[in-house]
């Protein structure tokens, strides 16, 4: 066989098995061969593993990058004082496909999956998509593809459209939001989406959380001058997640319709997404390193340095809800293991620190605190420091919720694996006797955000290379891929379980 490049001598795993000393032979970016002493003709390029571990490329279906939000500052306090809506989002994302991209090759991550996103104003979704291609492309330096963020379901999108989104353009799920205002649809329209992305094979991803609690708590806890930034979570405590959750599955039952659930960080609401797996039903969850890595006490820092760590769901308080999120995790509840990279810069007046705005108070009202924490860069590494290398993951598990299991659910056929015929994005790391544990900073990372949720936290190794379709871009703490190399990836349909044709009663499609 003639390859271009062969790694050799790794520690192989996959979502099944793991091969010591193996081989990888890499012809055309593709992998063509996996086994011991694979035969390379001179001037073959080889990587010597020297032992170590080889797993694939991370695979991130999670990431927000020059995402624009439909309200800005001065419409978010107009709304609130025209009807007493409590607006909640940012209006951009401070990572473009630039910085995010770069961001993630320097964490071991070889694809993303990004969000183009509709404004409630927007009547077709055929021009988002096209904007959002226009933002990304020659600006990855990652293989990439999108999710539609769906905020107005209008007749002609979810009859006409989808079709056109999934058939034209290779986008395979959409993303539907229970919570913040200018994104949140009512649970009819959430039907009217389910109903056209069950005939569709679409994945249909959903945040839950329940918005009119949200509301009415954020209110009575301004009142109550409780408006520090961790207080956010005191603002939507778990059952605000876990009544969404119960709910939309419930929909999703009746329409007989996959669904994803985002970002969970709860024991409550992991209970009823297992409940309903348990009931067979193709319902999937996915959550996040900062549930598993983090606590509340990470927004009670300071004044407002808690700001950092103010995500949607938050950070729990209880350790309780990071034992059940592990636990998930290994018992295969959770499906994948995203980043929700949602970027924001703390010291920028439209960043984090727009929370101390308005406030007259030394720590504002975190009800202005932008959503979302940057994270694309660390998913990876710290899964596997602190879950592959702590015992508490195997690394054939850590592969299947950080490459192979969000390449299957969102039908990247070639991606997130290492076997013949797959793309040959891989990630090497180093031999373990070599490595000294360091402690992370923010100056160590890639992106354009001025802080990281993780800053301090040690880690036990990193990736010495990160390959894709064949091409060293990252490469003993260098970025050495070029932007631009990244492709747009068309999708196909979940390779994962759908719909069972089982129903509620005698109404039918
Ligand atoms: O707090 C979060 N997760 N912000 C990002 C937007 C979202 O909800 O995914
Ligand atoms: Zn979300
Ligand atoms: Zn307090
Ligand atoms: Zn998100």
């Amino acid at each position: 066989m003639d390859f271009d490049l062969v790694i050799r001598n790794g520690t192989v795993v996959t979502a099944s098995d793991i091969w010591e000393s193996c081989d990888i032979g890499i012809k055309d970016g593709t992998i063509i061969a996996v086994g011991p002493n694979l035969p390379a003709k001179a001037g073959v390029d080889i990587i010597d593993a020297e032992g170590a571990y080889v797993t694939p490329g991370g695979v991130d279906c999670h990431v927000h990058l020059s995402q624009v939000y439909e309200a800005g500052v001065d419409d978010l306090e107009r709304s609130v004082v025209t009807d007493g809506a409590i607006p909640d989002l940012p209006n951009y994302v401070a990572d473009t496909y630039d910085t995010g991209t770069r961001s993630a090759v320097a964490g071991g991550t070889t694809t993303v999956v990004t969000f183009a996103s509709q404004m409630k104003k927007d009547e077709s979704i055929i021009p988002v998509i096209e904007d959002y291609h226009k933002l990304a492309k020659d600006q990855s330096y990652c293989d990439y593809a999108f999710h539609v963020i769906i905020t107005n379901p209008t007749e002609n999108i979810v009859e006409n459209e989808f079709p056109r989104m999934v058939e034209e353009y290779g986008i395979t799920s959409v993303k539907l939001y229970m919570t913040y205002k200018p994104m949140r649809l009512r649970d009819y329209q959430i039907l009217d989406v389910m109903y056209s992305a069950r005939k569709l094979g679409i994945t249909t991803m959903v945040h839950a959380e329940n918005t009119d609690i949200i509301d009415w708590m954020t209110k009575s806890l301004e009142k109550k001058l409780m408006t520090h930034p961790h207080h956010h979570g005191t603002s939507r405590p778990p059952i605000v997640e876990s009544e969404a959750t119960n709910r939309v599955i419930s929909l999703a039952e009746l329409m007989d319709t996959p669904i994803l659930l985002v970002h969970i960080s709860s024991a409550q609401a992991t209970k009823h997404i297992r409940d309903a797996q348990t009931r067979l039903l193709p319902i999937y969850g996915e959550t996040c390193p900062q549930y598993m890595f983090l606590l509340a006490d990470s927004m009670r820092k300071g004044d407002f340095e808690g700001a950092k760590c103010v995500c949607s769901p938050p950070i729990r308080e209880d350790k309780a809800d990071q034992d059940a999120i592990w636990a998930g995790i290994k018992n295969g509840t959770f499906t994948i293991l995203s980043s929700d990279h949602a970027p924001n810069k703390f010291d920028h007046p439209n960043g984090k620190q727009r929370g101390l705005q308005h406030g007259n108070l030394p720590y504002g009202k975190f009800r202005h605190i932008p959503n979302g924490l940057p994270g694309v860069e660390t998913r990876v590494p710290l899964l596997f420091s602190g879950g592959v290398l702590t015992g508490r993951v195997s690394p054939q598990k850590f592969v299947e919720v950080t490459a192979t299991n969000p390449a299957k659910l969102y039908g990247l056929k070639k991606k997130g694996s290492i076997g013949p015929g797959f793309d040959a994005d891989v990630v090497i790391w180093y031999p373990q006797a070599t490595f000294k544990p360091f402690n992370l900073t923010n100056e160590m990372l890639h992106h354009a955000i001025d802080y990281t949720p993780f800053e301090g936290v040690e880690f036990k190794n990193w990736p010495r290379y990160t390959i894709i379709r064949g091409k060293v871009v990252f490469s003993h703490g260098q970025v050495v891929g070029k932007m631009g190399y990244g492709q747009f990836i068309r999708r196909g349909k979940s390779l994962l379980p759908g719909p069972r044709d089982v129903w509620l009663s005698e109404w039918r499609p």
